[in-house]
């Protein structure tokens, strides 16, 4: 009995030691936008392009002194899909602000057709090594109600340092499936080689990544049976809400470059607990990766345990710790993918069951911080959110602090 009371102590104060390690940084119970003027907000609340309860915080990344922070279109009412944090706040419930400007994040009254620099609608965002911001447009609207689609999926690239747009690429047919969902993408590239970026996609609906390459203004499909999600394990509970989702391949992540010039690609379903592996020789080589030759060039890394799925993942290339979210556990966990995954290895870097209800996505920084974004996103989706509670929230931690103690220190 004393036994059992002194384990018990000892998992409470851990859980809570390493809860307490996350610096809270932001937080609100319904997102604000900084609109030119009073006006403009109330004119857009009248006509309902603006409905604050919908606005949801869902993906991040960070560059000098601004966090982005994407708001998708899942309902109507989004402000603006593509916002950034000004860091060099010190308020700690601060007002979005529209990247590159209001005007490319406003919806075009027409339904169809590629408005050459308006993002419809995003999820996920990943700054370069080049200064550059990479967006993943779905070009689709209203998802949740009449779910509108504005333009194809696109890829728009914007130089940091001018906030011009570089580029918009508009995937091709061959790209897309009857149910492709775009929302993610990573880049890999030497900063060297600015040019030759390439991009991974993951379809989470249509169970395949597509590759882009920015120097042959190309991209291609893959398929294979790791994109697709685990039967057994797409029940989630979270935030007191059940539900069952179907997704597949959604969190990329790109290890250190090997000495034959590639990294490793880190993936997994979201609806599911094994992590799988590819080199991105693989992926960025056309004929190999399209081919049917390159099914047992993709690895099995690991089993992480019972409730362990996840949405995003990144890997900091100092310690090749890769960190994963929690959707399950209401947290954040580590692998050092220098050992075997399995659950004794799979580290808890978090664990709140407020504060982290739904941990949607994470980003490590060029400084190695790690940041968190959680947003309680199926109370969102299927229940509706209290504006009289704290719903959404940014974490930060030093990689370093975030691993001591777990598994994933060398
Ligand atoms: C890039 O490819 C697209 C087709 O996917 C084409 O429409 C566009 O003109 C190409 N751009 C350049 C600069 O070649
Ligand atoms: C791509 O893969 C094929 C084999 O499928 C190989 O013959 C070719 O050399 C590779 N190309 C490059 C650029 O590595
Ligand atoms: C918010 O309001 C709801 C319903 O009005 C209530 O049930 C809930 O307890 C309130 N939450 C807080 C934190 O006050």
């Amino acid at each position: 009995m004393l036994l059992r009371l002194t384990i018990l102590a000892v998992s409470v104060f851990v859980a809570g030691s390493h809860a307490a390690k996350l610096d809270n940084v932001f937080e609100w119970n319904e997102l604000s936008f900084s609109w030119p003027d009073e006006k403009t907000k109330e004119e857009a609340i009248q006509k309902g392009r603006y409905v604050p309860e919908n606005n949801l915080p869902l993906g991040l990344d960070r560059w000098n002194d601004k966090l982005f922070v994407t708001v998708p279109r899942w309902k109507n009412g989004v402000a603006s899909t593509l916002n950034y944090i000004d860091l060099k706040t010190s308020n700690k419930t601060p007002s979005l602000i529209p990247y590159p400007d209001w005007v490319s994040n406003t919806l075009p009254e027409r339904e169809k057709g590629p408005e050459e620099s308006t993002i419809i609608s995003t999820f996920r965002v990943n700054v370069d090594a080049c200064d550059r911001l990479w967006v993943m447009d779905t070009g689709l609207a209203d998802i949740w109600g009449e779910a509108k689609q504005h333009s194809t999926p696109s890829i728009l690239i914007y130089d940091l340092k001018t906030d011009k747009l570089l580029k918009r690429y508009v995937l091709q047919s061959t790209d897309l499936k009857e149910d492709s969902f775009f929302a993610n993408i990573v880049v890999d590239v030497d900063p060297t080689k600015c040019e030759e970026a390439f991009a991974y996609i993951p379809d989470l609906g249509g169970y395949g990544v597509v590759v882009y390459s920015l120097a042959d203004n190309d991209s291609w499909r893959i398929k294979h049976n790791f994109f697709h999600f685990d039967p057994l394990n797409g029940d989630f509970n979270v935030g007191g809400i059940n539900f069952q989702w179907t997704d597949g391949v959604f969190g990329l992540a790109l290890g250190k470059v090997q000495p034959n010039g590639y990294r490793t690609m880190y993936f997994h379903p979201l609806a599911g607990i094994r992590e799988f592996s590819v080199s991105t020789e693989v992926l960025r080589n056309k004929t190999m990766a399209t081919g049917n030759n390159a099914y047992y060039a993709f690895k099995l890394e690991g089993n992480r345990g019972e409730k362990t799925q996840s949405s995003a993942s990144d890997l900091d290339e100092k310690t090749n710790v890769l960190f994963l979210t929690q959707l399950n556990k209401d947290g954040v966990a580590c692998w050092n993918v220098d050992k075997p995954l399995n659950p004794e290895n799979l580290g808890t870097v978090a664990q709140d069951s407020e504060g982290l209800i739904f941990t949607n996505d994470l980003k490590i920084d060029a400084e190695r911080n790690l940041w968190i974004l959680s947003d309680k996103m199926p109370t969102f989706l299927y229940k509706g959110l209290q504006p009289n509670e704290t719903n959404y929230r940014i974490f930060k931690v030093k990689i370093d602090e975030a691993i001591s103690g777990t598994p994933c220190t060398a």
